[in-house]
């Protein structure tokens, strides 16, 4: 949420800093800002709007020089407008500060610093903070006033600031929202990404919490926030450009969904060990028996990955026998939940920055279980805040919407449920079909990508003037209906609910008319014959249904107005393949409205606000 940039160096800065916000455009697009030092000074540009308004903005200012801090913002304090876009500044236009993360305590320090006189020119939090190190600044010692600023505030935050006084320095600092730093040649990089960097290194170093950095072109430099010097260590990354680009495609969204084949054959590579029939997660081996023994699961979670938090809990209990509970994470953290000994808690992020989560994963830390992590990003702060973890390794998601991690998160659940269940009376031939099962999935999913001329034929067909949808479905397909619905809203902006599809009869039952379209998932599984009879009570109520089915089905073609078929697959495995028409479902319909699906109103990739 909200993207940083910095470059200091001797290459032009401004070029480097336009292309780093177009690469974290999807982490927040409603306002954007850059600060270059040239030779007269600092000077600086805020737009409200995409990096694409602030480019035009800057088209006739000359800003040369080469180094400097870019921003582009998801609003918290303050609407999105030129005054509240970053970088901001102090009384003199001295200091010049981009920041993520939310200060909690700014309205009080606000008062006293207008009580000394400061004046400020925006409702930002961050506002803050600039006139702070202000307030704190003694001749050129800009870490020094940092520091000092820093101790004063009460909140998250991942800062870039520059000064006139420090001709070619960036002073950044971190508690709760990620900086990385780039190490080039006598030059250094900032983002609060990876991918703003890999165009120009793979050496990367990660700031850690109450950590700051002094960045000059000849060597850098870390302390606490409380001044004892760190050491870091320089990690090379292995994303490259290839896959931040869009490889001919019209948006992320659409290239993410089509990688699905190869991102979910990533998510099992070199884990399957066929001869033994064993699963191997490297990353949950140090945990040894504490993992395997485990008594409960607590899996905890937001938005799409609390889905596939869902989809774990069915995986879990059903091949391994582990009671699993599933939570919000915004929930759990604030609860008061009872985790007794032998239970595990198991966070899901995509990206790894989310806050809610980060904070279930502390509050079971503080409660003295331990936390595995299923992750994304590589080296992001709940990889390594957790105890264990497993990577993903879908590549760079840049869609806003989820879909790649989606498939790979249930992936590497389902990994977890095989290792478990081997350790808990699952056989070897049982654990080898698994395996086999799996090892079919990339295939199928190519196959059901071929529906998409199909999914794009019935977006026009029922979603041209729809403007609400139900999604159901049960057993393993109920989180598919929740997640075919968040799609879909969030996304085209059509009102969608997901329900269990028995459920449906205790209320959402009165919205059928004609005009909703009704998405089923109703696959050839355990319950099938049940949800046959709930499409038949849709019907019979002249309702119109979408159904996504197992191939071969027909008997589903005279309930159904529409079937998507998809491969048959044993039942732990369907969602992965049931999503997929869904994600083409929502795409779609948003691209058919014109909506912009990469950036979605009011969203943002990376949640690392409350
Ligand atoms: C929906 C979506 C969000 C994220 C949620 C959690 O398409 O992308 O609901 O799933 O914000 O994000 P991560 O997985 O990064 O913790």
């Amino acid at each position: 949420m909200c993207g940083i940039v910095g470059y200091t160096g001797k290459r032009c800065a401004r070029d480097i800093l336009i292309e780093g916000l177009k690469r974290l455009e999807y982490r927040g697009y409603d306002s954007s800002g850059i600060a270059v030092r040239g030779p007269g000074g600092i000077t600086c540009t805020r737009s409200v709007g995409r990096i694409a308004d602030l480019e035009k903005q800057i088209a006739g200012i000359d800003l040369a020089g080469s180094v400097g801090i870019a921003h582009t913002r998801w609003a918290t304090h303050g609407a999105p407008t030129q005054a509240n876009a970053h970088p901001h500044t102090d009384c003199s236009a001295n200091v010049y500060l981009v920041h993520n993360g939310v200060i909690e305590n700014c309205d009080k320090l606000k008062a006293q610093l207008e009580q000394e006189g400061h004046t400020f020119t925006s409702e930002t939090d961050t506002e803050v903070i600039a006139h702070l190190v202000e307030k704190y600044l003694e001749g050129d010692d800009l870490a020094a006033a940092v520091q000092q600023a820093l101790k004063r505030i009460i909140g998250t935050f991942g800062i870039a600031v520059m000064c006139r006084q420090c001709p070619d320095t960036i002073v950044v600092a971190r508690n709760g929202s990620p900086i990385v730093i780039g190490v080039g040649d006598d030059e250094y990089y900032v983002a609060s990404d990876v991918s703003a960097l890999v165009e120009h290194t793979r050496q990367i170093i990660y700031l850690d919490d109450n950590e700051i950095a002094i960045l000059k072109p000849d060597g850098f430099r870390s302390l606490t926030i409380d001044n004892v010097p760190t050491t870091k260590k320089v990690t090379e990354v292995d994303w490259d450009i290839e896959m931040i680009g869009l490889n001919n495609f019209d948006t992320f969204m659409a290239k993410e969904i089509h990688e699905q084949p190869e991102t979910v054959r990533a998510a099992f590579r070199g884990r399957l060990y066929r001869e033994q029939c064993e699963v191997r997660l490297g990353g949950l081996m140090d945990l040894g028996d504490t993992f395997l023994d485990a008594r409960r699961i607590i899996i905890s979670a937001c938005g799409t990955a609390w889905h596939s938090a869902l989809i774990g809990e069915c995986m879990i209990e059903d091949i391994a026998r582990v009671p699993v509970e599933v939570e919000y994470a915004s929930e759990f953290r604030y609860r008061n939940p009872i985790i007794e000994p032998g239970t595990i808690v198991l966070v899901i992020s995509q990206s790894g920055e989310t806050a809610d989560t980060l904070a279930a994963l502390n509050e079971a830390k503080r409660r003295g279980v331990p936390v595995l992590a299923i992750s994304n990003v590589v080296g992001s702060t709940i990889a390594r805040e957790s105890d264990a973890g497993v990577y993903i390794h879908a590549g760079p998601e840049i869609g806003v919407a989820s879909t790649k991690a989606f498939t790979s998160q249930m992936v590497v659940l389902y990994l977890i449920s095989l290792m478990l269940g081997r350790a808990r009376g699952v056989g070897a031939a049982e654990g080898i079909k698994m395996i086999q099962a799996l090892e079919n999935i990339p295939d199928q999913i190519s196959k059901v990508l071929e529906v998409e001329s199909q999914v794009q034929h019935l977006a026009e067909k029922y979603y041209r003037k729809a403007e609400n949808s139900l999604f159901l479905g049960r057993g393993y397909s109920f989180p598919i209906a929740l997640e075919g619905a968040l799609k879909l809203k969030e996304i085209s902006y059509v009102h969608a609910e997901g329900y269990p599809a028995a459920e449906m009869k205790h209320g959402p039952i009165a919205l059928i008319t004609p005009d909703m379209p009704v998405v089923f998932i109703a696959v050839q599984d355990s319950i099938y014959d049940k949800i046959l009879v709930n499409m038949k009570e849709v019907k019979a109520r002249g309702g119109k249904v979408i159904a996504i089915a197992t191939e071969g089905d027909a008997l589903i073609n005279n309930i159904a107005d529409d079937v998507v078929y998809v491969p048959d697959a044993p039942e732990p495995l369907t969602p992965l393949l049931t999503v997929v028409p869904l994600q083409l479902l929502a795409y779609h319909v948003a691209t058919m409205k014109g909506c912009d699906v990469d950036k979605p109103r009011n969203l943002a990739k990376s949640v690392t606000v409350e």
